[in-house]
Order: structure tokens, then sequence, then C-alpha cells
């Protein structure tokens, strides 16, 4: 029996501290209609802590409204609860600090580990750690919020998250920082 020879890159082949110019037969078009990246540094002006009920806060990260999907980092600032909810979307998070579970699930998500939350689920984020918890997500919306005896609150989505950090803005003469919205 033959076998083929393959060779794979066990890294990229260019190691030059440089730009490198590389040929593209759609630079002009990516000019035109290109989305660019960006970049939020740490500071408060860039993005505040934005109040989420009573003990946690968001600090927004970025807003694509194309896709209704968004990026912030979640903190319960001690134990506390985000209500139960239902996602039509996938979430991925990491935990930056503190710990996280889910009444639903059997496992603790502490400093480092991901979480990866697809449509259809329903479940209740606790915290149970004296700090509360720090997480990083990159969402997709729709998410449905519901009370205590099960009935639908509200919907949050792209539109939602937006308006919460534009608000705060005003209210707190903060400028809009337009490196959030891709
Ligand atoms: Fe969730």
């Amino acid at each position: 029996m033959s076998t083929v020879e393959t060779t794979h890159m066990t890294a990229p082949p260019s190691t030059a501290y440089r730009i490198i110019d590389v040929p593209d037969p759609f630079r002009e078009l990516i000019a035109r209609h290109g989305v660019p990246g960006t970049f939020v540094g740490p500071s408060l002006q860039e993005s505040p802590w934005v109040p989420f009920g009573a003990n946690a806060a968001i600090r927004h990260l970025a807003f694509d409204v194309r896709n209704n999907r968004f990026s912030n980092v979640l903190w319960l600032k001690s134990p506390g609860v985000v209500g139960t909810h239902k996602h039509h979307g996938t979430v991925v998070m990491i935990c930056l600090a503190g710990s996280v579970r889910y009444l639903e699930y059997d496992w603790v998500a502490g400093p480092g580990d991901f979480i990866y939350e697809t449509p259809g689920l329903v479940h209740t984020l606790v915290s149970d750690h004296a700090e509360g918890v720090k997480l990083f997500g990159w969402l997709e919306g729709p998410i449905d919020f519901f009370d205590e005896q099960g009935r639908f609150v509200e919907q949050v989505d792209v539109w939602w998250f937006i308006n919460h950090y534009e608000t705060h803005c005003r209210a707190h003469g903060i400028p809009i920082n337009k490196q959030l919205y891709l």
C-alpha cells in the first residue's frame, strides 16, 4: 500500500519582524468594503463599567450589528445570579477571575476556563465565589430573560447592548467610543 507524503508547517513560515507585502487580488475591494478590526484598551474612558442590576456591571467591547453579535466583560462583584435565560445564538466565554457555574450543570469555571453555549440552551448563571466573577464573552443574540415564574420578561440583542452602553455614556458625559462598533 502506497503512502502519500505530506508536509505541514508546524509554525508560520516567516519569522521576519517586519511588515511583509503579500499578493492580494482583492486589495482594492477590501479597502472599499472591508471592515477594519478594532482595539479597545483598558481605560474606563475607552469603555466604562456600566451597571447591570445592583451587583453587576458590563464593560462593552464590541457591537456587530450585521450579525447581532456583541462582546463584553460581565462582572458580578460578589456572589450572585444572572437570571434564567434562553439563547438563540452561540456564546463563547472565558472566565477571567473568580468563579462561575450554572444551576443546570455540574461544573464550576475558574480563571482561564472556557465556556461555550449554543442556541436553545436555557440556564441560570451563578457565582458562589466571595469576589464574584469576571467573564469575557463573545455573544450572539437574541437572549430571552424570564422571571421566577418562568414568564418571559425581555429579549436582549446587539441593539439592547448598544443602548445600555450609550445611555450610560450620555448620562455621565463619556464620549461614545467608535472603536466598539464593528
Ligand atoms: Fe447563558
